[in-house]
């Protein structure tokens, strides 16, 4: 199965061991970068990250500092729920009540154990539908319809 990572500059080295453990998991990474610690903009990973869920319909990890940043530019392309995540509960939720296509971390916020745990979790866990079908579908709607005056 086909997963996309991405990071900026802070994320480098938690995204590597990310990257790891999910090949560990046999799974097909498509690293979106960066690869060095040279800083680079994280919407621009956002997006690289974002094609890849959209275009083959599966799920992706971003990383940045706080991960919120990355987060925002994400949410910014039209399908993409990406959830910013610092514990395994709201991972399992974000799967189950909010569809999220993308789990987003802060590398200088949540160390690697638990990043791990929740990219495992996110991973693991499908999407409820039933009555949070509805609210994921309103949520289509504002993205596809929503303008100035509504
Ligand atoms: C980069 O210094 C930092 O601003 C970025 O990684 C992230 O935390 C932004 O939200």
């Amino acid at each position: 199965m086909k997963i996309a990572i991405g990071s900026d500059h802070a994320g480098v080295v938690l995204k590597a061991e990310i990257t790891k453990i999910l090949e560990e998991l046999s799974y097909e990474v498509i690293n979106c970068g960066t690869d060095s610690l040279e800083s680079v903009d994280y919407p621009d990973i956002a997006e690289k990250v974002a094609k890849e869920v959209i275009d083959y319909n599966i799920l992706g990890i971003i990383i940045c500092g706080t991960g919120i940043g990355i987060s925002i530019a994400a949410n910014k392309i039209p399908g993409i729920r990406a959830a910013l995540c610092q514990d395994i509960y709201t991972a399992r939720l974000a799967r189950e009540h909010n569809n999220a296509n993308i789990v987003s971390i802060g590398a200088r916020i949540t160390g690697p154990g638990l990043a791990t745990e929740i990219v495992k979790t996110f991973i693991k866990t499908d999407f409820l539908e039933g009555r949070h079908q509805r609210r994921v579908e309103k949520i289509k709607e504002i993205e596809l319809n929503w303008k100035r005056g509504n």
